[in-house]
């Protein structure tokens, strides 16, 4: 139960009871401080100024006609007319009890929509880079949560894997077969061979010539070229496949959904906005001018959808793609986790499809941006010699930095132990690390902050869900078996159950903001808490019903980290 919806509810329906316009915001918020309650009512305000009357006045006309149903043990009005809601001990204890009973920790089932989620989307013949990084573990930690919510979600995986530069890598394919080479050893360097591919098309004419040829074929269906491009496509998932494994990803192959998907939809298109009276030709290419975006001497800004040469433009295929999500998967919601610097790219191509009706606006079309990936020295994060990171290399390097640590902390461990752990922590530290920032800003990659074990890591969130494992292993009790019931009566036990409850508006909030580091901050309060609690509160030298409602606090806790991290693609582990 999202109980701030809840309450916002009731308090809304109360203030229309009281007279406020129909559609009035409550703005429930959680409490900053425990003395203004659990949640706070900050809606009164404004609608007491819209009234003409006394905010104080109002909220106590408010309160009069207020039900919260048992839910809340005293509301009072504080400073100018604030609502504090403080909730019911018993009423709190009832729903964790029921939180614990339920294998979806008593979160409600959403109203199912279809959402589509672009992510990852990285391109064929090229390492997946950490730009891709960033894309796929956001876009994969909110593809977990609408899912548990109960959502009918698609992956698309936008992979790269039409244009001109097929030409030259066919060429060189066919090139280092005829050497009698092994391909797949020659291709296991794949952004080598890309970049050979292309030193071979700038220098040599006769290369150039073929590789220009097989563009033609290739856009043709012409089987051979066909044949080689599926050839390098299979080569490069098998490589991503690798990654996404490893990093504990959901992608499969089926999810791929790559540009030459939409290929025999373009000229379609391009006549479709033609007729429309949207796309005219200019200077032999196809354009749409949008009065929406203003080039530097203020006209209007051309978006080229075909060139003169014939040739068509990732905006031509997001175009396609958006009109194809909603015709094939009658989406509610498309989410695209792309880099920040495709913004405007974005705009433009929704800016179309809207204009020419392709989709209805009932389709959610969202850019869910990021920011770069830096390094310690603030600039864009590379290799020391300037390149590009390949993703398996950073995985690596995490693997052998987390060894080190878990080496210095528990040597007593079996070398499979040893290896177990390190390469949970490591990927675990490199995804936490993204995923507990806000996703739109820049952040600075940095092994000791996210391998440390304080502070908002995933080391400290794996541990926290250990050692609350730990409670139950060591007194050998089994958590599915204790009896009775909840009871809460110290304060501690009270901001436990509260922060417990408050789960499924952390879930709510990365669904709708697509911001996994909602969940993060949630989970780390959740851990806090129940430090505090754990504190003040002995659980196994604790008597009778005292000691099994704590154990029940104890193992909901555990529950709820487990899940918790479990919808960021994060594994906890039971020893560490
Ligand atoms: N392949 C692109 C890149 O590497 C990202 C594609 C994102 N998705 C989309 N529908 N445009 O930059």
């Amino acid at each position: 139960m999202n109980i701030q919806a809840l309450l916002n509810d009731k308090v809304a329906a109360a203030m229309v009871a009281a007279g406020a316009p129909e559609g009035s915001p409550a703005a429930v918020r959680q409490s900053a401080k425990p003395q203004f309650g659990d949640y706070q009512a900050n809606g009164i305000m404004g609608v007491a100024k819209k009234l003409g009357c006394n905010p104080r006045e109002f909220a106590q006309k408010v309160l009069d006609v207020l039900d919260l149903d048992g839910m809340a043990e005293k509301t009072e009005i504080a400073g100018p007319g604030f609502i504090n809601i403080f909730l019911s001990t018993e009423w709190l204890a009832a729903k964790a009890d029921e939180a614990l009973a339920s294998d979806r920790l008593g979160v409600a089932e959403a109203e199912k929509q279809n959402i589509v989620v672009d992510y990852s989307a990285p391109n064929v013949a090229k390492e997946m880079h950490v730009g891709h990084l960033r894309s796929t573990i956001i876009g994969d930690a909110v593809v977990r949560t609408l899912e548990f919510m109960g959502h009918n979600v698609i992956r698309a995986n936008h992979l790269g894997d039409w244009g001109t530069q097929f030409g030259m890598l066919i060429a060189n394919l066919e090139r280092h077969e005829a050497q009698g080479g092994d391909i797949s050893m020659d291709l296991s360097d794949i952004e080598g061979f890309y970049r050979e591919s292309k030193k071979l098309y700038d220098e040599d004419e006769e290369f150039a010539k073929t590789a220009r040829n097989y563009v033609v074929r290739l856009q043709s269906g012409d089987e051979y070229c066909k044949e080689k491009w599926q050839q390098l496509v299979k080569i490069t998932l098998e490589q991503n496949q690798r990654n996404y494994d490893r990093l504990n990803v959901s992608l499969t192959d089926k999810d791929v959904m790559g540009e030459s998907k939409y290929n025999g939809m373009l000229a379609g298109i391009v006549e479709d906005l033609k007729a429309q009276g949207l796309a005219v030709e200019d200077d032999g290419a196809m354009v749409v001018f949008l009065d929406e975006y203003k080039n530097k001497d203020g006209e209007p800004m051309g978006v080229i959808i075909q060139k003169r040469d014939g040739g068509f433009l990732y905006t031509t295929t997001d175009i396609a793609c958006a009109k194809y999500r909603y015709e094939t998967f009658n989406a509610d919601r498309v989410l695209y986790f792309i880099d920040s610097r495709q913004h405007q790219h974005l705009m433009q191509a929704w800016t179309i499809v809207r204009k020419a009706g392709y989709v209805p606006e009932s389709m959610s079309l969202e850019h869910h941006a990021f920011g770069m990936m830096l390094g310690k020295d603030g600039k864009p994060f590379k290799t020391r010699a300037g390149g590009t990171v390949r993703l398996a290399d950073l995985l690596d390097e995490a693997e052998v930095r987390a060894k080190k640590l878990i080496e210095e902390k528990n040597p007593e461990l079996s070398a499979e132990e040893k290896d177990n752990i390190a390469n949970t922590v490591a990927m675990a530290a490199v995804k936490y690390a993204d995923l507990s920032k806000h996703r739109t800003t820049d952040y600075v990659f940095d092994w000791d902050n996210m391998l440390a074990f304080e502070g908002n890591t995933a080391p400290y969130m794996q541990y926290a869900y250990t050692r609350v494992a730990s409670i139950f292993n060591k007194a050998g009790i089994d958590a599915s078996s204790i009896q009775g019931q909840i009871i809460v009566s110290e304060e501690k036990e009270k901001a436990l159950v509260s922060k417990l409850l408050q789960f499924e508006e952390a879930v709510d909030g990365v669904a709708r903001e697509g911001q996994p580091h909602i969940m993060c901050s949630y989970l780390f309060e959740l851990a806090g808490t129940f430090s505090s609690f754990y504190e003040a509160c002995p659980i196994l030298n604790a008597e009778g019903e005292t000691k099994q409602s704590r154990l029940k606090l104890a193992a909901l806790t555990a529950k709820t980290i487990k899940q918790g991290l479990d919808l960021l693609g994060i594994k906890t582990l039971e020893r560490m």
